[in-house]
Formats: structure tokens, C-alpha cells, sequence
């Protein structure tokens, strides 16, 4: 992983665990302890190096692609985008990771300027709320879950999140004449589904009708945008309307498996040198 501006240090999880003398089946709490120890930010000196990356993430060819892509599902549904609804986003001030990614969806809003951009995650710390909130967005006061209503058009903006709030969208807008205002960003729905065909849960059953567009991911840092998908529901390519036994959701959205926070766990782990 490359480290041009000298701003990140990337900790792989072995080298980590091993300069903390860790062992392998104490890595979860052992990333958790990692953030948990991270020291406040400077917000005022923070906010100008996030500005500095959404520079350089507007110039990127990854952002570049991805907008295209975007803005084709875009035009195919004829309304502009008015929401941006950003969740499990991560602990942005204290991982690489969640930086780049923060640094995409505040590039994203800018681009299409959209007027209203939500976030969730629960790990988000008071200086990273403040620090959306000084680019132009809002944190949600409280857990929605993924249950989030798209009375317009939405990007659902979920970089490597469990499964539940995913699901939990398409729960929330399970209708023929509401789910194309869904366009989403998150893990393959091809590769999410592909262990769990014989599921009867919401992404299993749209996977077929949904409009898949993978974002290639060729940005500079590695393990920041893998396996993401852009996700549209085209309204001509859904069952019809009076296909009840499609349309009758499920009794109750899904719980957030807490265990799925750590499927990561093989990958490198890269912390903000701080
Ligand atoms: C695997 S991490 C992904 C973090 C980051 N986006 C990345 O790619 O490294 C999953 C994230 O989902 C967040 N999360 C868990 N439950 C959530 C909820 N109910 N609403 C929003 N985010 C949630 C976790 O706190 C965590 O930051």
C-alpha cells in the first residue's frame, strides 16, 4: 500500500497483533481496543486534510468511474438524486480505510449537489460527528438499522457493512413504486448472495431483478473499495405489482448480526497515524 503524502501508516493485523503481543483469536477485541485507545483529532486540523483528500478523490479515475456509472443509473431513472444516506461509514478520524470512503461520499454530495446527507455508525466518536457536520452533513440521532424510507431518490452509501442493514433498506422500501428510488452502494449482492441462495430474505429475492454495476476498484490504496457494487431496482425490470406473494414483505427486518462486524478480519488492517 502506497503512502504518498506521508499521512498513513499502514499496521497490517499481523504486525499489529504481534507488536502487541496478541494472539490470533484475541484480534477482535484487540482492533476494537486499537480504536478505543486512538486519541481525539484536532478538528480544526483534521478538517483541512480531508479537504485535501477530497481533492484528490474528485481527480481520482475510481471517483471519475464510479460517477459515470451513477450518473447513467441516474438518467435511466429520469428524477435527480436528493439524499445521500451514509451508513457504517467506521471510525473515519482513526482508519484508512473509513477516510477514503468519507472522502468519496462528501466528493459524491458535492458533485450532485445534494442538499441532504445522513449518517450513522455507532462507533462514531464526537470530534467525527462534528467533523460531518462541517461538511455539510448530519448524523442521524438515532440507530435506524437500515430502516430508512426513500420517498426519493437516495444513494445508500454502505462501504463493507453487515448484511442486516442492507437487507433492512430493501425491507423499508418494498414496493414496486418505491424501491427504484433506491440506488445503493455496498458489497456485491452477487457475492453477498452466492452461500445463501435458498434464503427467503429480501436480497436474495430482488437479487435477479436488481441492476449490479461493480465499481472497479483500481484506487491507490488497496482494501478501501474492494467488492463494491452500485445497485439499482429499475422499475420495468420488477415483478409486477399485483405479484403478492413477491411483494408481501417479511414479517420483521433482520437483526444487525454483531459477529459480521469482524468478517474484515483477514484483511489488512490500516490505522491513521495520528
Ligand atoms: C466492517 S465495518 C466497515 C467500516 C468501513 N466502512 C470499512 O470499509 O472499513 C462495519 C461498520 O458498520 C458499523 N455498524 C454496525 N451496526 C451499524 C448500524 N446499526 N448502523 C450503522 N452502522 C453500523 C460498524 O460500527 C462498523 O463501522
Amino acid at each position: 500500500m502506497s503512502n504518498s503524502g506521508g499521512d498513513f501508516q499502514v499496521v497490517t493485523r499481523k504486525k499489529w497483533m504481534a507488536r502487541k503481543c496478541l494472539r490470533r483469536r484475541d484480534r477482535h477485541k484487540s482492533e476494537s481496543d486499537y480504536l478505543n485507545d486512538c486519541p481525539d483529532v484536532n478538528v480544526e486540523k483534521f478538517q483541512p486534510r480531508l479537504e485535501r483528500l477530497c481533492t484528490e478523490m474528485c481527480q481520482s479515475d475510481y471517483f471519475l468511474v464510479a460517477m459515470e456509472a451513477l450518473q447513467q443509473q441516474v438518467e435511466a431513472l429520469k428524477r435527480p438524486l436528493k439524499r445521500i444516506v451514509c451508513l457504517g461509514l467506521g471510525p473515519f478520524s482513526r482508519t484508512h480505510q473509513a477516510l477514503h470512503q468519507a472522502a468519496f461520499v462528501v466528493s459524491l454530495q458535492r458533485h450532485y449537489k445534494i442538499l441532504e446527507a445522513l449518517y450513522f455508525d455507532p462507533v462514531f466518536r464526537d470530534t467525527e460527528k462534528e467533523l460531518i457536520r462541517l461538511f455539510d452533513g448530519c448524523v442521524m440521532s438515532e440507530d435506524c438499522a437500515g430502516r430508512d424510507e426513500a420517498t426519493v431518490p437516495t444513494l445508500y452509501y454502505l462501504p463493507h457493512c453487515p448484511y442486516a442493514l442492507m437487507h433492512n433498506i430493501l425491507w423499508s422500501n418494498w414496493q414496486r413504486d418505491q424501491l427504484p428510488n433506491v440506488l445503493l452502494i455496498s458489497n456485491s449482492f452477487e457475492m453477498l448472495t452466492m452461500a445463501r441462495r435458498n434464503q427467503e430474505d429480501h436480497i436474495t429475492r430482488i437479487v435477479e431483478y436488481c441492476t449490479e454495476t461493480p465499481l472497479e476498484d483500481d484506487y491507490e490504496h488497496h482494501n478501501v473499495f474492494n467488492d463494491l457494487s452500485l445497485h439499482t431496482f429499475p422499475r420495468d425490470s420488477l415483478p409486477a405489482s399485483d405479484d403478492e406473494s413477491f411483494w408481501t414483505r417479511s414479517a420483521a427486518p433482520l437483526k444487525v448480526n454483531e459477529d459480521e462486524l469482524i468478517t474484515e478480519a483477514d484483511t489488512n488492517f490500516a490505522a491513521l497515524k495520528l
